[in-house]
């Protein structure tokens, strides 16, 4: 086994990175954020990837958080550091163009659930543990917990995990709506690549854009979301592979989609 902090595995359209420090249960330090954000980068420019599954090695955990040995060491100069180095990674994976798809097999705690919270769609094995716990070490989240998780579960709910930093399990974390389904642990990497590969199947083009514009409309108005809804649906009709999908659906035959 590679003792590289992130692990990059390609299957045609579909690439996997795992934290790999099962040893800390993945918890994020300087060299997994550094490998994970200059994975992006090159990720970012490669049209031929349809979809990113991100998952934790080792049976028990997703990411435990970020490295609490390393912040202890630190002064409010270098934890401005370490959460601007964390922002600008999950900023980054966050703002990919194609979909982000969280695997979580386990510990999904502090710096692991804002990984969570970056990422497009989230499933979780039924061990899977959520929450923020900063508080317990009289922190908060650094990684965007915050912000991120209000936006995505709510504001109350969000505060119910900030403020408590209590752990839930993968069913309430389903209910609550951090995570999308819950899979038996030994069945996730498949059922996960399976939805991947159904994505990965879908017109890439129209798959970007819809991503995109989900992503705009939530920092706007709603009348200016639904703009960019309008603009972007009407683009499409520019494209070969719009053609292609309403044209195979009429001809009652399989699309084959170009990415143009
Ligand atoms: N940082 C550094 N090391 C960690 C870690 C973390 N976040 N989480 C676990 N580890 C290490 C443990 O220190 C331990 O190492 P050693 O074997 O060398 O002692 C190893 O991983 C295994 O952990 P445990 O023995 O504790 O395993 P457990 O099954 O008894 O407990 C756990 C698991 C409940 C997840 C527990 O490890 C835990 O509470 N971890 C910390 C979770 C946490 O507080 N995360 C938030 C961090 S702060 C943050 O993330 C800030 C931010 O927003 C940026």
């Amino acid at each position: 086994m590679s003792d590289a902090p992130l692990l990059v595995a390609r299957d045609e359209g579909i690439v996997t990175l795992t934290v790999n420090r099962p040893k800390a249960l993945n918890a994020l330090n300087r060299a997994v954020l550094e490998a994970l954000r200059a994975e992006v980068a090159t990720l970012a420019a490669d049209r031929a990837v349809r979809a990113v599954i991100l998952t934790g090695a080792g049976e028990k955990s997703f990411v435990a958080g970020a490295d609490i040995a390393v912040m202890s060491e630190m002064g409010p100069r270098e934890a401005l550091d370490f959460a601007e180095l964390g922002h600008a990674t999950l900023d980054a994976l966050s703002a990919l163009p194609m979909p982000v798809i969280a695997a979580v097999n386990g510990f999904c705690l502090g710096g692991g659930c804002e990984l969570s919270l970056a990422c497009d769609l989230v499933y979780a094995a039924d061990n899977a543990k959520f929450g923020q716990p900063e508080v317990k070490l009289g922190l908060i989240p650094g990684f965007g917990g915050t912000q991120r998780l209000a936006r995505r579960v709510g504001p109350m709910r969000a505060a119910d995990l900030v403020l408590s930093g209590r752990m839930i399990g993968a069913d309430e974390a389903k209910a609550i709506g951090l995570c999308v389904e819950v899979f038996p642990r030994g069945e996730l990497m498949g059922q996960v690549v399976e939805r991947a590969r159904t994505i990965a199947a879908m017109g890439p083009v129209a798959v970007r854009a819809a991503k995109a514009v989900q992503a705009r409309g939530v920092e706007a108005p709603l009348a200016t979301a639904n703009a960019f809804e309008r603009e972007a649906f009407a683009g499409l009709f520019a494209t070969h592979d719009a053609k292609e999908g309403m044209g195979a659906f009429l001809a009652r035959r399989d699309a084959a989609f170009e990415d143009r």
